[in-house]
């Protein structure tokens, strides 16, 4: 535990670990790709029943970078995570453990975490955390009409999928966008956009790919203005738990 912690206190600082590198798919490059395919400790995680109390001890050193309350950080090196679906959590882990995913920063952690029901644990505590209504939003001048633009893309193209109120789809594997920061959701955009987020959903890709940076821009200071009633965090609660 205090090596974790030392270890993501050199990552931090930019120090490089000398670990073994992280495994690359091609994923959405190849032509075989299967979005989601199951098997392997993907499948296992996912049939376990996750302990939060036992989920929150091994959250610790994940806290390091994301924050204890799950918050992630408004700049959006770090995404939010609280109250995103477990099936979300497992895949997002299996993904990087298997380099479908790049992620050169958290890949030494989630290499350490092999035991399947160990991340069932830690999905269903991070489930469990209420989300932050502070995070990072678009804050241009134009933020009016950005917002308004981006509302009219999401409701004709990405509502079917990630739900009103950026609920997602627990049973579908579709993302809670709801309480995400605005640099971490232009980020993906760009990256599943052009190719590079290799474990996206090809549905999603053939709805992005005709998009301008601007309307990147746009649909993303949209998502960030997302909340989802019954699952945020009570106004000066901070951290607490839901319910
Ligand atoms: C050293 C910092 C660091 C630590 C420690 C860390 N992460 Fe991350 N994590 C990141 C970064 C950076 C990203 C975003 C990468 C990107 O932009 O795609 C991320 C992304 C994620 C995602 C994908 C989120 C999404 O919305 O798709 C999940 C899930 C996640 N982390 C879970 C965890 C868990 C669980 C742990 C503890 C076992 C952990 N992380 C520890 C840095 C870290
Ligand atoms: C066919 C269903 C579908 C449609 C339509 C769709 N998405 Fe997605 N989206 C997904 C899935 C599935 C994922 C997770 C992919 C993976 O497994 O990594 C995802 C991932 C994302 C992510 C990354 C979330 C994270 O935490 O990293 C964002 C942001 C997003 N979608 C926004 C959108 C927007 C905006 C639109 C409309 C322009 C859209 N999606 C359309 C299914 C869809």
């Amino acid at each position: 535990m205090k090596a974790s912690l030392l270890m993501v206190a050199l990552l931090s600082a930019g120090v490089a670990f000398a670990g073994p590198p992280a495994p690359h798919q091609q994923g959405i490059e190849g032509k075989d790709y299967k979005w989601n395919a199951q098997g392997g400790e993907k499948s296992e995680a996912l049939s376990k029943k996750g302990d939060k109390k036992a989920g929150a001890e091994g959250y610790e050193v994940c806290g390091a970078c994301h924050l204890p309350s799950g918050a992630g950080r408004p700049d959006g090196t770090f995404p939010q995570l609280a109250g995103q679906h477990t099936t979300v959590l497992i895949k997002q882990m299996a993904d990087i453990r298997a380099g479908l995913r790049d992620n050169p920063t958290m890949y030494p952690f989630a290499a350490t975490l092999t035991d399947a029901q160990e991340l069932a644990d830690v999905s269903a505590y991070i489930e469990s955390l209420c989300i932050p209504i502070e995070h990072g939003k678009y804050e241009g001048a134009d933020a009016a009409i950005k917002v308004a633009q981006g509302k009219e893309l999401y409701e004709k193209q990405c509502l079917e999928c990630h739900g009103k109120n950026g609920e997602g789809e627990k049973e579908k594997f579709y993302p809670v966008i709801a309480g995400q920061h605005y640099k971490y959701l232009l980020r993906q955009m760009t990256e599943i956009r052009d190719g590079h987020r290799r474990n996206a959903n090809p549905d999603m890709v053939k709805v992005i790919k005709p998009y301008t940076n601007d309307q990147l821009i746009a649909i993303s200071a949209y998502q960030s203005s997302l909340v989802m009633p019954g699952n945020m965090c009570k106004p000066k609660a901070g951290a607490a738990k839901k319910k």
